[in-house]
């Protein structure tokens, strides 16, 4: 039995008027706010004896206001009770209680229950509780009484108008915009919260959601079975219709995905025969790599970068140099390689990654302080790109700057925790090797 329950339990004071349930409801939500300055308003007085029983609860710093339509109401009040006589379907009344009020932090609706009077106070005054205060309104089964205005999945009922916030709480989400767009409600309410017969809403400041990820992916995106079923969609639309660019890219992308990389770039040729566009030359070029066709990758990559510059914008163009970087540089074409990196820089001079391929790049030409620099320069960039500093680690060993190493390393365990094994047996050999030096 939480304080309020206990509280009405041993009631000498004035009558309150409870449904047994609500008490739990109230204390989730409302203890939080004890003992602090908290202002509380509640619609409907009736006997007084409900504001009474707030004022224990909330403690001696609490203001609490009730709102009634009943005048014998005003006689309730007591030090730390005012109460308004008015009422709650009355926007005007409400306006001017809003303006007597320096905030409301909780309200509880409790007045006259009917779906007119509980959505125009939710209308008046939700948007005045404050910016981490509760809106709860009970009594909800009145939405399913037709004396009261309600009735099931009548349009007019309070249960129906508050299926809205839902809509308006995930607004941040909407394509529809002229639908549903974010508004007040998106950016202020935290949390509802149903109960029998009770809505409780939770307020709080709510900024756009930021979605992001972490750890290391256990498996494709698109499963075999998925890209089965794929393949088969895109092979009937080309039998369907054989001028069908779209299908022979798709299937191309899948095959690749699949593995089958001869397949896909049969696919690719097919679709360029039907349109010549940077991406399909990418596409091309990153099967022809994983296939190990290291010299038609670069063709294709070039293609790519040529039909790029006449065409509107198809593919990110740092991207492709830096791929055509890291093919050059697999083949041995080092210079090739270069050139095609400082391209990437010229467009995107913040990309860590482009330093990285350059490092590795003159790390195969031996040049190993420039590497050095290079990764240095990728960590200055980006201070959480776990390969610049796992080649670090490399070039500096190279250069027998074992402790300098160690850090790297060490650097790049933290980033990239999850396949530890090789980084461990490098580190105790290069723990070795210091404590032999020193
Ligand atoms: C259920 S009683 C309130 C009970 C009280 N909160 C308690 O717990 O003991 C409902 C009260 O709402 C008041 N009321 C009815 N219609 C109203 C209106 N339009 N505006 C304000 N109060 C209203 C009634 O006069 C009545 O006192």
């Amino acid at each position: 039995m939480n304080d309020l329950e206990e509280y009405f339990e041993k009631n000498q004071g004035r009558l309150i008027h409870k449904w047994m349930h609500y008490f739990e409801i109230y204390d989730r939500h409302f203890s939080q706010f004890r003992n602090q300055d908290v202002y509380v308003l509640e619609i409907g007085v009736n006997q007084g004896g409900s504001l009474q029983m707030w004022k224990d609860y909330f403690g001696t710093n609490a203001k609490i206001y009730g709102v009634d339509i009943n005048y014998r109401c005003k006689d309730f009040e007591e030090e730390g009770i005012k109460i308004f006589i008015g009422s709650q379907e009355d926007r005007s009344f409400l306006k001017s209680l809003k303006s007597q009020l320096p905030r409301i932090d909780i309200l509880i609706d409790d007045g006259g229950h009917t779906m007119k009077q509980q959505i125009i106070t939710f209308e008046e005054l939700f948007p005045h509780i404050s910016e981490n205060g509760v809106y709860l309104c009970e009594d909800l089964h009145t939405s399913y009484w037709a004396n009261y205005g309600g009735g099931y999945r009548n349009q007019n009922s309070f249960i129906e108008y508050s299926k809205n916030f839902i809509d308006r709480l995930n607004a941040w989400h909407s394509k529809e915009k002229q639908r549903l767009r974010v508004d007040d409600f998106t950016s202020s309410a935290y949390s509802m919260h149903y109960y029998d017969s009770v809505l409780v809403i939770e307020k709080r400041k709510i900024d756009k959601p930021l979605m992001r990820t972490t750890g290391n992916r256990s498996f494709a995106l698109r499963n075999q079975e998925v890209l089965e079923e794929a393949i088969a969609s895109y092979r009937k639309a080309i039998e369907l219709n054989p001028n069908n660019y779209a299908a022979y890219k798709n299937l191309g992308d899948a095959l690749s995905e699949q593995g089958q990389q001869s397949e896909a770039i049969v696919a690719y040729q097919e679709a360029i025969k039907l349109e010549k566009n940077p991406a399909i030359y990418y596409s091309l070029g990153n099967a022809q790599r994983k296939q190990g066709d290291l010299e038609g990758a670069a063709v294709s990559y070039q293609q790519a970068l040529e039909l790029n510059s006449k065409q509107p914008f198809w593919i990110y163009p740092p991207f492709i140099y830096r791929t055509l970087g890291n093919t050059l540089s697999q083949q041995g074409k080092l210079d090739a390689a270069l050139t095609a990196y400082q391209e990437a820089i010229k467009l995107e001079p913040e990309n860590s990654d482009n330093y990285v391929g350059v490092g590795n790049t003159q790390l195969k030409k031996g040049a190993v302080e420039e590497a050095i620099a290079s990764y240095r320069k990728a960590i200055e960039l980006s201070p959480r790109n776990f390969a610049a500093y796992r080649n670090l680690g490399d070039a500096l060993q190279k250069k027998g700057r074992v402790d300098e190493a160690i850090s790297a390393y060490e650097k790049a365990i933290k980033l990239k925790p999850a396949n530890p094994n090789f980084f461990y047996k490098k580190l105790q050999q290069l723990y070795a090797e210091l404590s032999r030096v020193k």
